[in-house]
């Protein structure tokens, strides 16, 4: 199964980013809009394996190691990645520089590597993506309203296709113990 470490959003949250998902629809001449339910940062992609045990086990270490209480993530700036294919491109909102975020993913990917899972070498680059295949043909004004968010837990989750679209399901989740 094809597996992520993710942080989920509450239901407010994922409806601002669907607000904007739409918006963005609106303004572009094609696009993949993101269903309300899927919204969430990534913070380790870990592919397909069947090894869900060791994968939970891994995160439930790092959840033990201490973090600050809540993790504070702040959403910001609007960006869009290259699509593989022609003008394609995946859009998507930041998050605000967080060393306490980036030492959680590094740490997630750290000990997944030591159990032999071959996680991707790229920098942690936290973002939430807002639409797929976008093809635009002028500029594209978004307005992002402040969005924060305090995080006090890791979700394992599983994504399958169904009738081409993805659907991701939580397999288990984690709460970040507090620096003590
Ligand atoms: P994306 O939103 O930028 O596509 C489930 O696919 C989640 O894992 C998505 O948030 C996706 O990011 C992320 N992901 C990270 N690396 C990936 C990869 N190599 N292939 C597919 N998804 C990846």
């Amino acid at each position: 199964m094809r597996l992520f470490i993710a942080i989920d959003f509450p239901e407010e949250i994922k409806q601002e980013f669907f607000e904007l998902s739409s918006e963005l629809m609106r303004q572009a001449d094609a696009g993949r809009i993101i269903p309300l339910e899927n919204y969430h940062l990534t913070l380790v992609f870990i592919g397909e394996t069947e090894r869900v045990t060791d994968v939970k086990d891994a995160i439930a270490t790092v959840c033990r190691t201490g973090f600050t209480d809540s993790l504070r993530i702040v959403f910001g700036g609007v960006g869009s990645f290259k699509g593989r294919r022609g003008r394609s491109h995946t859009w998507w909102v930041g998050v605000e520089e967080n060393a306490e975020l980036t030492r959680l993913a590094n740490k997630l990917a750290d000990e997944l590597r030591v159990l032999g899972f071959a996680i991707e070498k790229r920098a942690f680059l936290p973002h939430i993506t807002i639409g797929r295949d976008v093809v635009t043909s002028g500029p594209v004004a978004l307005d992002l309203s402040e969005i924060e968010l305090s995080a006090s837990a890791i979700s394992l989750m599983r994504s399958d296709f169904k009738n081409g679209k993805p659907v991701y399901r939580e397999l288990f989740s984690c709460a970040l113990s507090p620096i003590i």
